[in-house]
């Protein structure tokens, strides 16, 4: 098969299994990435992740399954494969006795850019990631945050339509990271596929189109950030009393209410609790704290983040779990 419809994933896996030894780490991965989106694999340590990128950018192969990266198969058409994909690891692979503009000059050559080509694609590739000023430094007197920026700019030397992000702000300082992450934004809008790995939840929740969530192996479940936020119903409502000896009777009418008992905190003078799901309760929440004679000083619904759904879903013994867009276990 060769390129492919417009339509169909620029990154397609199935069913990837791979043993490292007695060590299970792929247990039949499934994913898809389109074209000028992002998608988040997201995992603890140990899940898979790594080991998933490997497998797509051809370093290592599957025991089993399949994958496809632009319409080439990743086992049977690595070469193919590999000049369709950027890659940036936790590491960076430059030399720090270079300058910025010296290694991508030098790694353009090696990818046969020309002399004259590799030039003016790493004087670009330096504006587009604020290195400009810093161009002709050597690398080993970069920050974190400029190194993995040249790091992504080295990856993006031939234009590759697929990038491979493996943990890309690891160890990076939050203004860096945010730095990073608009880059990330404007490859995506320029329609590059971008699969990135990641433990950070916000990262995931900020980039990510749509995540796969990974644990020993297997993907635990899938969808786009918002529809994974609403399978977990965490949603909870917390409402502060105006005056601390309504508190008992507060709790007591939320208990009737919801049928759950609600937490308390005394000295705050609150209450919350977990609604299930509806705007229905909300009001008779309200109704029943009218009627209880409870005067309420402030209300507030706090929305699951995708740290409560993931701390949820690796929780031990749960089942799986599926949304929208990636298939169930099969
Ligand atoms: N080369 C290897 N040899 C043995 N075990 C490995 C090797 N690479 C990865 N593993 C194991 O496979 C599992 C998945 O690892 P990895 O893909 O690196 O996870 P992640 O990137 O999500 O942290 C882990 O249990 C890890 O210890
Ligand atoms: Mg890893």
């Amino acid at each position: 098969m060769t390129g492919g419809r417009a339509t169909s994933p620029i990154v397609r896996a199935d069913g990837l299994r791979k043993r490292h030894g007695d060590v299970v780490a792929l247990d039949g991965v499934s994913l898809e990435l389109d074209a000028g989106s992002v998608l988040g694999l997201l995992g603890p340590n140990g899940a898979g992740k790594t080991t998933t990128v490997r497998i797509l950018s051809t370093l290592i192969r599957a025991d089993s399954g399949h994958a496809e990266v632009a319409g080439f198969d990743v086992a049977r058409q690595p070469r193919e494969v590999r000049r369709r994909i950027g890659m940036v690891g936790q590491y960076a692979a430059l030399d720090g006795l270079l300058t910025g503009r010296e290694n991508l000059v030098l790694l353009g050559r090696l990818l046969h850019l020309g002399r004259a080509g590799a030039r003016t694609r790493a004087g670009e590739l330096l504006d587009r990631f604020g290195l400009r000023d810093a161009a002709d430094r050597p690398v080993r007197t970069y920050s974190g945050g400029m190194r993995r920026r040249l790091d992504l700019a080295a990856s993006l030397l031939a234009h590759p339509p697929v990038l491979f992000l493996d943990e890309p702000t690891t160890g990076l300082d939050p203004v860096s990271r945010a730095e990073l992450w608009v880059v990330i934004e404007e490859l995506v809008a320029d329609g590059v596929g971008v699969l990135l790995t990641t433990q950070y939840l916000e990262e995931a929740d900020r980039l990510a189109n749509q995540v796969v969530v990974i644990d020993h192996g297997q993907v635990i479940a899938g969808g786009s950030p918002e529809s994974l936020k609403r399978g977990v119903r965490t949603s909870r409502l917390e409402i502060t009393v105006a005056r601390a000896d309504a508190l008992t009777d507060a709790c007591d009418a939320l208990t009737r209410v919801s049928g759950t008992k609600p937490d308390v905190d005394v000295v705050a003078g609150s209450i919350s609790v977990f609604l299930q799901d509806s705007l229905d309760q909300l009001s008779a929440i309200a109704q029943a704290l009218q009627a209880a004679g409870v005067e309420v000083a402030d209300l507030a619904v706090h929305r699951p983040t995708l740290e409560d759904v993931f701390i949820e879903l690796t929780a031990p013994h749960r089942a799986p779990v599926t949304t929208d867009a990636v298939g169930g276990p099969r």
